[in-house]
């Protein structure tokens, strides 16, 4: 069976210390409450990695990400952080290809094809994002722009490395926003998403590609959406930065 995780999205929110603590009730209530083989990820701000990594050290279920990496191996590239630095944080996920870097910093599918093999080559577990906006979807053209994300973003990697990727769903119109899709409209594209994978590589691969949901997702919508048979689980904005929260989602798995 394909695992099941659910990753947290800090974003730009919380200075170091409240990080920590914030993460340090994540991991202690993760460590009561949550049973079973899900996995739990917090991909948070690059200054806290290093101290995140650390309190989880080898006892904790809780794995740690970034939100971005440069894809050059090292230079002069002011500002920017390289996969091999994330990793040498304690780090093993990464976010690539939210729609908010997409939007803000002019992420396009060919840099975060970059980006993804970067990620790969140094060890780091890609969680690629893909999803449309509220145009797209009111004109119909979302399986589309879906298709496309895949095909130019990650649809180059070979079959056996594009197994340690992590597939994130989250239309544009559902972050931050208040309004989650349903859990039809949910399944609807995650479905498409599995048989585009299939048609690319091939079903055994689909069947365990992890696809995750991402987009005003909280504890009340959240059992419904993954018990949805192509969704796998969540990418956590707003709510993971309530612990209660996050790890009510996270328990979801428990049934
Ligand atoms: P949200 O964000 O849960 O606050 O909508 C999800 C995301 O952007 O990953």
């Amino acid at each position: 069976m394909r695992k099941k995780i659910v990753a947290g999205n800090w974003k730009m929110n919380l200075d170091y210390q409240q990080g920590i603590s914030l993460f340090s009730e994540i991991v202690n209530m993760a460590n009561d409450e949550v049973i079973g083989e899900q996995g739990i990820v917090i991909c948070a701000p690059f200054i806290h990695l290093h101290g995140l990594a650390q309190l989880a050290g080898s006892r904790s279920r809780v794995a740690v990400g970034g939100q971005n990496i440069y894809f050059q191996e090292t230079g002069a590239y002011t500002g920017e952080i390289s996969a091999s630095q994330l990793k040498s944080t304690g780090a093993t996920y990464v976010i690539l290809g939210h729609s908010e870097r997409r939007a803000y910093f002019h992420e396009d599918d060919n840099q975060l094809s970059r980006k993804v093999d970067a990620a790969l080559k140094h060890g780091l577990i890609p969680i690629f994002c893909i999803g449309e906006t509220q145009d797209e979807r009111e004109s119909d053209r979302y399986f589309d722009v879906i298709r496309t994300q895949l095909e130019e973003g990650i649809f180059h990697l070979a079959d056996g490395d594009f197994g340690d990727v992590v597939l994130a769903y989250e239309p544009v119109w559902a972050i931050g926003t208040g309004l989650t899709a349903t859990p039809e409209q949910a399944q609807e594209v995650h479905a498409f998403i599995r048989n585009e994978v299939a048609n690319h590589y091939n079903q055994n691969v689909a069947n365990s590609t992890t696809i995750l949901y991402g987009g005003s997702c909280n504890p009340k919508n959240a059992p419904e959406l993954f018990a949805q048979p192509d969704i796998d689980g969540g990418l956590i904005g707003g709510a993971s930065l309530k612990s209660r929260d996050f790890i009510d989602i996270a328990k979801v798995f428990n049934r």
